[in-house]
C-alpha cells in the first residue's frame, strides 16, 4: 500500500505515523507533506527516518491508495480536490467538507458501511462530535430526542501551537511571574486568554444571529448527519480546560422509551470500542487509550440519563478513528 499523510509534523498527523505503523498495515510507500516551513525534517516511522516534503500540486496528482489530510481546512479545500480528481481516497481530519451532501462523515463503528464502493473525501468528525456519537450510538434504539451537551476540551485539540503556549504559561508560572501579565505582553496567541489554570468558555468563532460557537455547531450538525437523524435536538456548549490530552463530556440524553440503568448501561457497551465504568474515568487516564469511556451513569428521570465521557482527542478524536475509516474502507472493498 502506498499512504501519504498531509500535515504530518503536526499533532494529529504525528500520531497518524504512529498508527500506521500500530495498525501493522502492509505499507510499501509512506510519504510525509507538511508546509514549506517543515520540509526536510524527519519523522520516526518503524525503524526508519522519513523526510517530510513540501505539500505542492504535483504530490498531490501521484496516486495513492489512502491520503490522510490533517493540515486545517485551508490546506484540504487547496489540495484534496487534486488528489481526488487524481483517483485517490482521502479520509479528511477538518472541518472542510463535513457538511457537505455527497461527503460521507464517518465513524466506522456507527456508518461504515457508507465507505461501500466509495471513492474520493471521507469526512473524519469532529473529536468531541466522535466520542459523543460513540458513547451514545448503543441507546439509539430507544429512541433519542434530546443532548445537552457540555465539553471539558483539552488544550491539545487546538494544536501543537496551543500546547506551546500552555507550557510557556507553565514556566512562567514556575519561574514567579504573573501569567496574566507575560500572556498580554507576549506576540501571537493561540488562546484569546491565559489557558494555564484556566477554563474557556468558547470554541471557535461566535454566529452572531444565535451566539453559539463553530465548535457547538459541529456538535448539532455532525451529530444529525452521522446518525442520520435531524429530528434529534442537541443543546452543546464547548469549553476549553487545562488539560493536555483528552476530552471530556457531561452529557444529557432524553429517550423515547424508560429503560433502567442496566439495561441502558449494556447498550452502551454494545458499541464496539466503548467501555462502561463504574469507577470515574478522568481525562489523564484515557490519554494514549483508543477507547470511548463512560462513568458516572445516573438516571435523572424516567426517560432521562446523565453520563460523563472521556476519549483521547488526537487518538480516539482524530487519528484512530481516521484509520479506523482506511481499515473499514479496506477490508469492505477488497473483498469483492
Ligand atoms: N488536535 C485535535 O484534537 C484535532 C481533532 C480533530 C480534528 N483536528 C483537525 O486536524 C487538523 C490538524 O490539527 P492539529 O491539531 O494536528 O494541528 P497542528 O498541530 O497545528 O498541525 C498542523 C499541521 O498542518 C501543517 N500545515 C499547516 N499549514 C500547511 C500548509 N499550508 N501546507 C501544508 N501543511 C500545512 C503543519 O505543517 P508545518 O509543520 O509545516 O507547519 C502541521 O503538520 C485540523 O484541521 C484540526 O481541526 C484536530
Amino acid at each position: 500500500m502506498k499512504i501519504g499523510v498531509v500535515g504530518a509534523t503536526g499533532e494529529v498527523g504525528r500520531m497518524m505515523v504512529q498508527l500506521i505503523e500500530e495498525f501493522d498495515l502492509p505499507v510499501e510507500e509512506l510519504r510525509l507533506f507538511a508546509s514549506k516551513r517543515s520540509a526536510g525534517s524527519h519523522i520516526k516511522y518503524k525503524h526508519t527516518e522519513l523526510v517530510v516534503e513540501e505539500l505542492t500540486d504535483e504530490v498531490m496528482s501521484e496516486s495513492y491508495d489512502y491520503l490522510l489530510f490533517s493540515a486545517g481546512g485551508g490546506v484540504s479545500k487547496r489540495f484534496s480536490p487534486i488528489a481526488a480528481t487524481a483517483g485517490n481516497v482521502i479520509i479528511d481530519n477538518s472541518s472542510a467538507f463535513r457538511g457537505e451532501e455527497g461527503i460521507p462523515l464517518v465513524v466506522p463503528e456507527i456508518n461504515g458501511h457508507l465507505l461501500e464502493n466509495y471513492r474520493g473525501i471521507i469526512a473524519n468528525p469532529n473529536c468531541s462530535t466522535i466520542q459523543m456519537v460513540l458513547a451514545l450510538n448503543g441507546v439509539r434504539d430507544f429512541g433519542i430526542r434530546e443532548i445537552v451537551v457540555s465539553t471539558y476540551q483539552s488544550i491539545s485539540g487546538a494544536g501543537r501551537k496551543a500546547l506551546d503556549e500552555y507550557y510557556n504559561q507553565v514556566e512562567w508560572f514556575g519561574k514567579g511571574y504573573d501569567v496574566s501579565e507575560k500572556f498580554e505582553q507576549s506576540q501571537k496567541k493561540v488562546f484569546e486568554k491565559p489557558i494555564f489554570s484556566n477554563v474557556m468558555p468558547l470554541i471557535g468563532e461566535i454566529d452572531p444571529e444565535t451566539g453559539m460557537s463553530s465548535e457547538d455547531l459541529k456538535l448539532i450538525n455532525e451529530t444529525r448527519k452521522i446518525y442520520s437523524d435531524d429530528s434529534i435536538t442537541v443543546y452543546p456548549f464547548a469549553a476549553r480546560v487545562a488539560s493536555e490530552y483528552s476530552h471530556g463530556e457531561s452529557v444529557l440524553v432524553k429517550l423515547e422509551k424508560d429503560v433502567d440503568v442496566s439495561t441502558f448501561i449494556e447498550a452502551v457497551q454494545s458499541t464496539p470500542n466503548v467501555k462502561y465504568s463504574q469507577d470515574i474515568v478522568t481525562p489523564l487516564e484515557a490519554a494514549g487509550s483508543d477507547i470511548t469511556y463512560v462513568s458516572r451513569v445516573r438516571k435523572m428521570g424516567k426517560d432521562v440519563f446523565m453520563i460523563w465521557v472521556v476519549a483521547d482527542n488526537i487518538r480516539v478524536g482524530a487519528a484512530t478513528n481516521a484509520l479506523r475509516i482506511l481499515a473499514e474502507h479496506r477490508r469492505i472493498n477488497q473483498r469483492r
